[in-house]
Parts: C-alpha cells; sequence; structure tokens
C-alpha cells in the first residue's frame, strides 16, 4: 500500500513538473521599435533605470496577454490546487489575473501594488504587475513606470500630487481614455510613454514642456485641433502604427514642433502630404518650420507620386528619410545633407541622376552626403546608372 501510495506521488510530482514545463512561459518584453533609432542627442537625461534582479519574482511563469477562453487562472499562491480534482473548472473566469503585491516598503506612501527602491526615491516601480487602476503616485516620484498591465482609462486623481513627474511610462495597457484635467497635474512632465494602448486620439492639453511622445500601436484616426500646439520642446514625435490618413493631418499639424527632431508616421493609411494642398504649391507643407527635423518614417503608408509635393523632402536638417513600402514611382527631390534613404518596395522604374542630385548653391557646392540608398523591391536593376554613382560620391551601401 506504502508502495502505491510512493509511487502514485512520485506520478503526481511528475505530472506536476510536466504542466509547469509545458506552461508557455511569458514573452519576453521586446524592445521598443524606436529603441533602435539614433538616439536624440540629449545624453544624461534619462532615469536610471530600476536594476534587475530588485523585484521580488513573479509568481511561476505566467502567460501574456491572457488567452482568451477558458482558463486555469488564478492559481492562487499558497492554495495548492493539487491533486487536480476533476471538477469543474472555477466558476468565475475573471479577464485578469490578480493584482501582483509589491515587498512592505520603506516608505509609508508607496501604494502596495508597486516596489519603491529605497536607493531610489524618486522613482516608483508598478510595471508587471497586472494593476488596472493607477496607484495614488506618491509627490516625491519623478519616474513611474507603469507598464505592462491593464491600466484601461487614466482619471485625474491618482495624480493629484504628483507634481514632480518627469517621466511616465504607460506603455502596453489598455488606455481607451484619458481625462483631460490629468496632464494638468503633471506639469513636469517631460516623456509620455502611451505605445501599444488603445487610444484612438492623440490625447488632448499635454503638458507644454514635453520632450517625447511616444503614441505607437494604438488605434489613432484622429488629431484633434491644436493637439501638439505650443508643444514647443517635443523633439520626438512616434505616431506609427496607427490609423492615420489624410484628412487626420492638416497643414497646420505639425506647426509649433518647431524643435521636432524624429517624426515617425510609419504604418497609417496616408496617401498624400498634406491633403488639400495642391501638389504644385510646395511652399504649405507639413515640414515647414520644423527647422530641427533630422528623421522621418513614412514606410508602410500609401504615398503615391501625386500626394508628395516635390520638395517637401527638401530641408537642409534631414539626416534619415524612409519612405519604403509606399507607391512612389519616382525619387522625391532631396538636400545634398541627407545621409540615408529608404525607398525600398515603391514602384519606381528608372532613377535619372542628374534629376536627383542636389544642388547645394547656399551650401558652397557641399559633396551630396547621401551614405545608404535602398532601392531593392523596385522595378529597377543593378547597376545603378553612373550619373548616380558620379554624384553621390560617399555613397558606400546600396541596395538594389
Ligand atoms: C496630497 O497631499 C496632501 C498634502 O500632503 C494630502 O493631504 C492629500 O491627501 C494628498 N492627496 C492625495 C490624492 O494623495
Ligand atoms: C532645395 O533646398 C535648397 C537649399 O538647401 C535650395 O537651394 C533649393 O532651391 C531647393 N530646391 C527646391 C526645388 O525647392
Ligand atoms: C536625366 O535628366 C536630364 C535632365 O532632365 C536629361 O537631360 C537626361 O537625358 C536624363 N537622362 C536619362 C538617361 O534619361
Amino acid at each position: 500500500m506504502r508502495a502505491v501510495v510512493g509511487l502514485l506521488s512520485a506520478l503526481t510530482l511528475f505530472l506536476l513538473m510536466g504542466v509547469v514545463i509545458t506552461q508557455r512561459p511569458r514573452k519576453p518584453t521586446k524592445k521598443p521599435d524606436s529603441a533602435r533609432r539614433q538616439p536624440i542627442p540629449r545624453p544624461g537625461r534619462l532615469p536610471p533605470l530600476p536594476r534587475p534582479g530588485r523585484l521580488p519574482p513573479t509568481p511561476g511563469p505566467r502567460r501574456w496577454p491572457p488567452t482568451p477562453g477558458p482558463r486555469r487562472w488564478p492559481p492562487t499562491p499558497g492554495l495548492p490546487r493539487w491533486p487536480p480534482t476533476l471538477g469543474p473548472e472555477p466558476k468565475e473566469p475573471t479577464d485578469f489575473p490578480p493584482v501582483i503585491m509589491g515587498p512592505p516598503s520603506f516608505f509609508p506612501d508607496c501604494p502596495r501594488e508597486c516596489y519603491c527602491d529605497p536607493s531610489y526615491p524618486s522613482a516608483l516601480n508598478c510595471e508587471n504587475r497586472n494593476i488596472r487602476r493607477v496607484p495614488v503616485i506618491p509627490s516625491r516620484v519623478h519616474y513611474l513606470y507603469l507598464q505592462n498591465n491593464y491600466i484601461s482609462e487614466l482619471t485625474a486623481e491618482p495624480f493629484a500630487n504628483a507634481t514632480e513627474l518627469r517621466w511616465v511610462n504607460l506603455a502596453n495597457n489598455r488606455i481607451k481614455r484619458i481625462d483631460k484635467e490629468v496632464f494638468g497635474k503633471v506639469p513636469s512632465l517631460l516623456y509620455l510613454y502611451l505605445q501599444k494602448n488603445q487610444l484612438r486620439e492623440v490625447p488632448a492639453q499635454l503638458p507644454v514642456g514635453l520632450e517625447q511622445l511616444r503614441l505607437s500601436k494604438n488605434r489613432i484616426s484622429k488629431i484633434p485641433a491644436n493637439a501638439f500646439k505650443k508643444l514647443e520642446h517635443l523633439a520626438l514625435l512616434d505616431l506609427h502604427h496607427n490609423e492615420l490618413s489624410d484628412r487626420d493631418l492638416g497643414k497646420n499639424t505639425f506647426k509649433d514642433l518647431t524643435r521636432l527632431i524624429q517624426l515617425n508616421l510609419a504604418r497609417n493609411i496616408l496617401k498624400k502630404m498634406p491633403a488639400g494642398v495642391p501638389a504644385s504649391v510646395i511652399q504649405l507643407d507639413y515640414f515647414e518650420g520644423l527647422v530641427h527635423l533630422a528623421f522621418v518614417r513614412l514606410n508602410y503608408n500609401q504615398l503615391s507620386d501625386k500626394g508628395v509635393p516635390r520638395a517637401v523632402f527638401n530641408l537642409t536638417t534631414l539626416l534619415d528619410l524612409q519612405l519604403s513600402h509606399n507607391q512612389l514611382s519616382s525619387v522625391p527631390l532631396f538636400n545634398a545633407h541627407l545621409e540615408h534613404l529608404h525607398l525600398d518596395h515603391n514602384s519606381i522604374e528608372s532613377i535619372n541622376g542628374t534629376q536627383i542630385c542636389p544642388h547645394s548653391l547656399q551650401d558652397d557646392g557641399l559633396m551630396p552626403k547621401l551614405r545608404y540608398l535602398r532601392l531593392d523591391g523596385n522595378h529597377l536593376s543593378p547597376p545603378l546608372p553612373m550619373d548616380v554613382t558620379m554624384c553621390f560620391r560617399h555613397l558606400h551601401s546600396v541596395v538594389i
């Protein structure tokens, strides 16, 4: 009898291990797309990232995001469900796994679901904790980490005393709604990360000191008038992978963003830029007045020659222009300062070096600086025409 019981427990243990092993481990959070971009030349502004390994280990492997359908969640820690009774699944399959509480804190004001590192009193770590509601933010906090949770709306109350907030990471939540009053509470905000949420429009009344705004991978199809008004310090605007179409971008949409360095509008449904303005009127364009603009991404849209004013990218500040996966049939005009040009996967049939060679009378015949050119996925075949290689002497990498 004892032997049988022993055998059974060994078998049970074996099965348990099997279950644990076959649980799919949580996907590691991918580096944001924009992290691979050239960083904004403004070192030393980033807060110290929380050192890995300081958080208490989260219990067991979790599935992220929770798969729909009947699930075993939650296996309440401390209440072993073993042996698996063949009874019914738990009656109430909740939408979300339970909030994971932080360790007891040195700070009396540390929210229970967060971790407050005694050596970084200005940081509040509440990421990866299944949080549904923003906790009350203590006034000492400058850096707020709330990414990878289930927050669905932002209300003003938790931010009432958070006047010192500089950096807020709310990426990968389910935010649909943001109260207008929220940003009035955080006048010092510099970095706002809201990528991978469910926003349908650009939030209104953003703090005027904002330097980085990441809104990629939402469902944004609307930019309210004046959304970017007065954002004179904004250096990075990331709107890639949304649902923006021509009517959302007027000729004044970006007008006030005079310090903008990086603009990412890739993976939207733009056909024309800007809408409603005849292509011949080259003075009126998106980028007029953006005198620091260096990185522009418009890949994966539906831009055609008709929709792109001939000189819209002829900006002396532009260093990197990405127009891959559009419907262009000719190479747009660009400036002698441009270094990287991505035109792959368009409908370009020919390329005339004489026509595209940037003449820079102002810069005393500056040699065009183009170094990297992608032309693959067009109707072109090598070699590159002689007049192109004659013009771009610095070109050392061409994909055709
Ligand atoms: C904000 O701070 C004041 C004064 O310290 C305090 O009385 C109040 O409860 C705080 N509000 C919140 C929402 O924490
Ligand atoms: C492009 O910009 C340069 C200044 O860098 C200017 O001289 C030139 O006329 C512009 N070309 C067109 C077609 O606007
Ligand atoms: C390229 O353009 C120039 C000027 O428009 C023209 O004279 C030349 O014939 C063109 N070259 C080719 C190969 O079409």
